[in-house]
């Protein structure tokens, strides 16, 4: 795979072009039916060493990237590093130029400040995945998504999908804002005013107020987290109102295509932002197949990164 995959870094959606999102998707799917058989285990990436570098708690995310390295052969390490506001800065290129030292091969770095991850990029010579930035971009949890979609619509293009809940404080909304506008597919937010941030309408998107007329003929439902720990102050009157305008159960579901299907990235308050009948429904809810693809999608990134430096090392 993959030699045209011709980035250092995978840092954002923002900036790539379709074909580097195809080129990852193609590659994720063929990881998926290995990971379905018994022996998952491969060898692209023995001798190789990833370090997951997570500055903010995860449990899915964290551990979608270490099976993926793990099922590639490379040798994966965990590192939680709790941050002092006070020593932010420091810590972070401190713990970069210590890793850097011990040649590893590839970083995934999860940061609760925008653009922290950015920065420790440009301090090392490993390549560095953004496991999710602050605010700001989480670019392998757009592309499992964007690989659950196609795989279950057949396609991203023509796709209307509203995006729903704390759009605010979620770079899972920001990354497949950018990811479905790449791909052509027409894109709603729908939110309250105070969980939509300033401006999201120059994102190209289509702005709701209710969930009514916001979700109405559209093909995927994609509910997000309502993120208390990144709000300051109240922006929500209360969850139980919250979950009567904006949560979602069958009855706001209804007015959206009948093949419509729903989408969370977790971890998900169940009964505030969606109802756990949408969410198990078997038929309805992506929400098994996105931590599935998960996986998928981290391998091929991994690959693609690898691969892109032995390239710059042989020319
Ligand atoms: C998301 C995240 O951390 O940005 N979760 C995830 O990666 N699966 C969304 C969230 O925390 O709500």
């Amino acid at each position: 795979m993959s030699a045209a995959f011709a980035h250092r870094h995978l840092l954002a959606i923002e900036g790539m072009g379709p074909d580097d999102i195809d080129l990852l998707l193609d590659a994720a799917e063929t990881h998926v039916e290995v990971n379905r058989g018994e022996v998952k285990k491969g060898a692209s990436l023995r001798g190789r060493t990833v370090i997951n570098l997570f500055f903010e708690n995860s449990t899915r995310t964290r551990t979608s990237f270490e099976l993926a390295g793990k099922r590639l052969g490379a040798d994966v390490i965990n590192m939680s590093v709790a941050t002092s506001s006070v020593k932010k800065g420091e810590t972070l290129i401190d713990t970069a130029m210590t890793l850097n030292a011990m040649h590893v091969d590839v970083l995934v770095v999860r940061h609760p400040e925008s653009g922290a991850v950015h920065l420790l990029s440009e301090k090392v010579n490993c390549s560095v995945i953004n496991g999710g930035d602050g605010t700001h971009e989480h670019p392998t949890q757009a592309l499992l998504d964007a690989l659950a979609i196609r795989r279950r619509k057949g396609r991203l293009g023509g796709l209307s999908v509203a995006i729903c809940g704390d759009v605010a404080h979620s770079r899972v909304a920001r990354s497949n804002i950018h990811l479905l506008n790449i791909m052509g597919a027409r894109v709603r937010v729908v939110a309250p005013p105070t969980l939509l941030p300033a401006n999201i309408d120059r994102m190209g998107v289509e702005v709701f107020h209710d969930m009514a007329r916001g979700l109405a003929g559209c093909d995927i439902v994609m509910m997000l987290r309502l993120q208390t720990e990144r709000m300051q102050g109240a922006l929500v009157p209360s969850t139980r109102e919250y979950f009567h305008f904006f949560g979602l159960d069958r009855d706001k579901l209804a007015v959206a295509q009948p093949d419509a299907l729903v989408m969370h990235p977790g971890p998900m308050n169940r009964g505030i932002e969606i109802d756990s009948v949408i969410a198990d429904d078997i038929d309805r809810s992506l929400i098994r197949e996105q931590v599935e693809m998960g996986v998928a999608v981290r391998m091929a990134c991994l690959e693609a990164l690898v691969e892109h430096r032995q390239t710059l090392r042989n020319d």
